[in-house]
């Protein structure tokens, strides 16, 4: 994918991988718009990056997202590229029978329904344009889940499988689809604090925007990289190794 010359959607691009991503996208030459709930952490991004656009979505409200296409296509007839970026983890214990339904569908909403749809609603747009992109940010726990957040690893596990399935029906259409599953990294996901045992934001962000640059279409790193590869017993070994510490 060359880097430059792209007009490129992220969704939660405020914070952490989706903000590292847009950083180095935008300095690559691309016009880059990030969205999100937060309007300060949006405002925040765009100071410290002018060129960025920004947009407040919530990407799990199905009405947000097809205002979120249909002003993307007005103000930026050009987008070429879409990553379906924001996320959320939430840690859940399944005997809890307290815990609302709600919580587990805000999780499904966020992490598995928003992606498909917006992969839909924007393949009329991405059509019209040369060298279209749709990246999914799947996770390493699509491959071997953890037990402390069994609604997310399972919602990566299936845009894991959706990813497959939308790259098989899209390759016709000149619509590259391409996944990359980050490891644990060091971002706020699941809460500030959380997050500290992963791989430095920068390093991860780097290392993924050489692979993008060099055409990959399924990117890992570190351990996601290994489980993505593992054969069943490897992958018995990681899931006893997350979950066994
Ligand atoms: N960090 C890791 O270890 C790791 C590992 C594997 C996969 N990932 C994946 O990487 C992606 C980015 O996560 P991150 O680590 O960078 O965490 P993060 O810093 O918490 O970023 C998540 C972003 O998603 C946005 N978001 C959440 N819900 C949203 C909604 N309903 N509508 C619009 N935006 C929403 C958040 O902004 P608002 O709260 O303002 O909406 C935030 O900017 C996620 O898909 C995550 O599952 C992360």
């Amino acid at each position: 994918m060359n880097l430059a010359g792209n007009t490129i959607l992220i969704t939660g691009g405020a914070s952490g991988i989706g903000l590292a991503l847009a950083e180095r996208l935008l300095k690559a030459g691309s016009e880059v718009i990030i969205c999100g709930r937060r309007e300060d952490k949006l405002n925040e991004a765009q100071q410290k990056h002018p060129g960025l656009h920004i947009r407040v979505c919530d990407v799990a409200q199905e009405s947000e997202r097809i205002s979120l296409i249909s002003w993307v296509s007005q103000a930026f007839p050009k987008l070429n590229v879409v990553i379906n970026n924001a996320g959320i983890q939430k840690r859940t214990q399944l005997t809890d029978t307290q815990e609302e339904w709600a919580k587990h569908q805000q999780e499904i909403a966020i992490n598995l329904e928003a992606p498909i749809h917006l992969s839909l609603l924007f393949i009329p747009l991405l059509r019209k344009q040369p060298n279209p992109v749709i990246i999914n940010i799947t996770s390493g726990l699509a491959f071997a889940p953890a037990a402390f957040a069994p609604i997310y690893s399972a919602t990566k596990a299936a845009l894991h499988s959706f990813t497959l399935s939308l790259r098989h029906q899209l390759q016709p259409t000149g619509i590259k689809v391409v996944e990359i599953a980050p490891p644990a990294v060091n971002t706020d996901l699941g809460g500030p604090g959380l997050h500290t045992f992963g791989a430095p934001l920068d390093d991860f962000a780097d290392a993924v925007i050489q692979r993008l640059q060099a055409g990959e279409l399924e990117i890992g790193y570190g351990t996601s990289e290994m489980v993505r590869k593992a054969s069943r017993a490897e992958l018995d070994e990681a899931f006893n190794r997350i979950n066994n510490r």
